[in-house]
């Protein structure tokens, strides 16, 4: 039986169906809410406000799972590797053996990017930062590739534009890093699996031999698994929208950078290292931080805590904080601010102000960290994110645009001036 909700307005009763999703969340449907009674909803973030129904990820932020496709995250980071994930968050199953090959296969063909990529990258100052030049070089591939402006490709056009995004991504990233640091690009290896072709693109030198650690080489692939999707978050919601409008995937994807890019969001992870620093450098005093995070007249956050959804623990963070120990140690890395990290994260645990509000580390307290001894630089942090959640971004994209889902375009309640008269200016 069909449930609905019923809104008394002015004397008036109006009646909305109530959808369930699989995981029995309801909703209020109320695409007739305008129409049958004048009233809009008003919801400041979307705090409250579904924007689409989605068989991709499943959150439960009150128990702490996620959830790609219906495959537990712990089982996931634990069993699968990267590109695997890829493709079960992009066509919806996990592959079979000759479909993996393919896939795989297909993206290591496409790693190498056109040589005018070169001349845009050239023309970046070296202090530019690597997500600024990341969401240029994607959002360039519709110079490269103009047949993406069109809306009406077919599913294999469409799949090559989405090889090519996850095979050139990597060389991106890798190439705005050797900018910043002055050195020549390295082209791709493809004799190297995903993650161990973008570290020698990223670390390898001229006239120095590099082996890729397969201790790092296997860190990395599990992160990239927990960035990889998160339902609607902020970055994900603008690549939904900027491709409702018909734009190229390219350049949905690039706006998605953008999005991620803000210290709230994806930025998060580069500014709890910053945070970390901070507080070694002030002496290691967490308490004298903790409290500057509760008072309301300091703008100060605690970085890497709190999340929109999880009022638990984020499942990635305590996948992540596992990994940390075990990767710190297997590389003899001995990190000072990881001490202070956990002495952090004990203390606001057992902060009332904390436990209140349900702020609990998330995916980007402690991946930083990890980053930080796999040789990644700080400013490079929140492009590793984008690497991971590209396929989650690419995902929703594809389900947005085979739904036939329409522009996404809000509204708002006005609350500015009432209609007056223009006033000459000799009279104002
Ligand atoms: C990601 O959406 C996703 O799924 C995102 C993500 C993904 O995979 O895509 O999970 C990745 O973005 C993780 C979040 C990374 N950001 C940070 O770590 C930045 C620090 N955290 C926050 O600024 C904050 O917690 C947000 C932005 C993550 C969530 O903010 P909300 O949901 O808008 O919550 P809010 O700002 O309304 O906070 C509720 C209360 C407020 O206090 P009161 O006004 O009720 O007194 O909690 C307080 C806030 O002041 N609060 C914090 C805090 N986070 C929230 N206080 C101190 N430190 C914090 N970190």
């Amino acid at each position: 039986m069909s449930e609905s909700a019923k809104l008394s307005f002015k004397g008036q009763d109006y009646e909305f169906p109530v959808i369930t999703g699989t995981e029995n969340e309801s909703a209020i449907d109320i695409a007739k809410l305008r129409a049958s009674s004048g009233l809009i909803t008003l919801d400041p973030g979307y705090k409250n406000t579904g924007a689409t129904k989605s068989a991709i990820t499943f959150l439960d932020g009150e128990e702490g799972i996620l959830r790609y496709r219906g495959y537990r995250i712990e089982d996931l980071a634990e069993k699968s590797n990267f590109l695997e994930v890829s493709y079960l968050l992009i066509y919806g199953e996990l592959p079979t053996q000759s479909q993996y090959e393919t896939f795989s296969k297909e993206i290591t063909h496409h790693t190498l990017v056109h040589e005018d990529i070169k001349k845009i990258l050239e023309g970046f100052p070296s202090n530019a930062h690597p997500m600024g030049v990341l969401s240029s070089l994607i959002c360039a591939l519709t110079a490269f590739y103009p047949d993406s402006l069109n809306p009406n490709r077919n599913k294999e056009e469409i799949n090559l534009s989405i090889v090519r995004l996850i095979a050139k991504m990597p060389t991106f990233a890798a190439w705005a890093y050797k900018n910043e640091m002055g050195h020549p690009v390295n082209y791709p290896d493809n004799s190297l699996d995903y993650c161990s072709n973008f570290l020698k693109m990223m670390f390898a030198l001229p006239a120095e031999k590099y082996d890729v650690d397969p201790v790092v080489s296997s860190a990395l692939d599990k992160l990239l698994i927990l960035h990889a999707d998160h339902e609607q978050n902020c970055s994900t919601s603008t690549v939904r929208i900027v491709g409702s409008s018909q734009a190229s995937i390219y350049a949905s994807i690039s706006a998605g950078i953008n999005a991620l890019w803000g210290p709230l969001h994806g930025g998060a992870n580069q500014s709890v290292i910053e945070m970390l620093e901070a507080i070694k450098a002030d002496g290691g005093d967490a308490k004298k931080y903790l409290d500057k995070a509760k008072d309301k007249n300091d703008p100060f956050r605690l970085m890497g805590f709190g999340h929109r959804v999880y009022k638990n623990f984020d499942p990635r963070a305590k996948i992540i904080k596992k990994a940390a120990d075990d990767v710190l140690e297997k590389l003899g890395v001995n990190d000072p601010v990881l001490e202070i990290a956990k002495e952090l994260e004990h203390a606001a645990l057992n902060d009332q102000y904390f436990i209140d509000r349900q702020l609990y580390p998330n995916v980007d307290f402690y991946s930083g960290i990890i980053y930080r001894a796999l040789g990644i630089p700080t400013d490079m942090f929140t492009v590793m994110f984008a690497l991971g959640r590209l396929p989650g971004w690419i995902a929703q994209w594809k389900e947005m645009r085979e739904n036939g889902e329409p522009i996404g375009r809000p509204r708002q309640v006005y609350t500015g001036a009432n209609e007056r008269d223009y006033v000459s200016m000799n009279k104002r």
